[in-house]
């Protein structure tokens, strides 16, 4: 299955089997890495693959596989980093395996110290079924995620968000579309999350998988909606 089609099956997994993958499978996995497609060729991220003897998870339940990822410090870092840790989420998920992103799982190590670390991506073989059943999302409608129902934005609609908040708000202009992130939530009642950063990058990962003629840019002179914070401008 092709990254774009896994979108609508994908799942977050968090009943793992304990036993390990193999080494080729995860070397299958460390070779995707360099392959994954970038919004800001410019902005500095990494993804580290390691085993749960090396992250502290602070959820019930444990995996034995973690990507932890890393990005430069700021917004711009956290965007990068959730579209291009997400076509992971759905590579993994692609090859049959369970994954998770995991807000507050952390790496025991230090590493590039010029990178700040960012939340982690649980995988390995799902206890159970590590897809659900096309088209069976609790999510937002297209008309609460956007100012007009939108049948190009459904791949954002169904994207994966931290405590599934959807922050994500479209608003077209002519042949553009701005995407805006809603402020608050429980991570940060009156401001924003890296959470929501991360959101706004997956959301902006299942657009680019979903449209050819994709493409992204920051206005110098951002549109400004109350409530929310601007996070680009696309056309579809
Ligand atoms: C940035 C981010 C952080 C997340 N952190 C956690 C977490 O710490 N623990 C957890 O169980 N799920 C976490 N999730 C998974 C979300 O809860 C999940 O994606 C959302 O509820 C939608 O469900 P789905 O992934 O099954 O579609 C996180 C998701 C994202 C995008």
């Amino acid at each position: 299955m092709d990254l774009k089609d896994t979108i609508f099956i994908r799942k977050s997994t968090r009943a793992f089997l304990g036993e390990e993958l193999s080494r080729d499978k995860l070397a299958e996995i460390e070779d995707f890495i360099p392959n994954i497609h970038r919004l800001d060729e410019s902005i500095k991220t990494q993804a580290i693959l390691t085993d749960k003897s090396d992250v502290i998870n602070l959820m019930p339940w444990t995996a034995p596989h973690y990507a932890c990822l890393f990005s430069e410090t700021g917004w711009r870092g956290l965007i990068e980093s959730g579209f291009r840790y997400q076509q992971l989420d759905l590579y993994l998920q692609s090859i049959g395996l369970g994954s998770c992103w995991l807000g507050i799982a952390k790496l025991k190590r230090k590493l590039d110290p010029t990178l700040d670390y960012n939340l982690a991506l649980a995988f390995g073989k799902a206890k159970g079924m590590p897809h659900r059943a096309k088209g069976r999302f609790q999510r937002k409608t297209l008309s609460e995620i956007s100012d007009r129902v939108d049948g190009r934005l459904e791949a954002a609609r169904v994207a994966p968000s931290a405590t599934n908040r959807q922050s994500w708000y479209f608003e077209h202009d002519g042949e553009v579309i701005h995407l805006f992130g809603q402020k608050g939530g429980y991570y940060r009642p009156w401001g924003t999350s890296r959470w929501l950063w991360i959101d706004m990058g997956i959301a902006l990962c299942h657009l680019y998988l979903t449209h050819q003629q994709f493409s992204y840019q920051l206005l110098d002179e951002p549109p400004v909606k109350s409530g929310y914070v601007y996070a680009g401008t696309i056309r579809l």
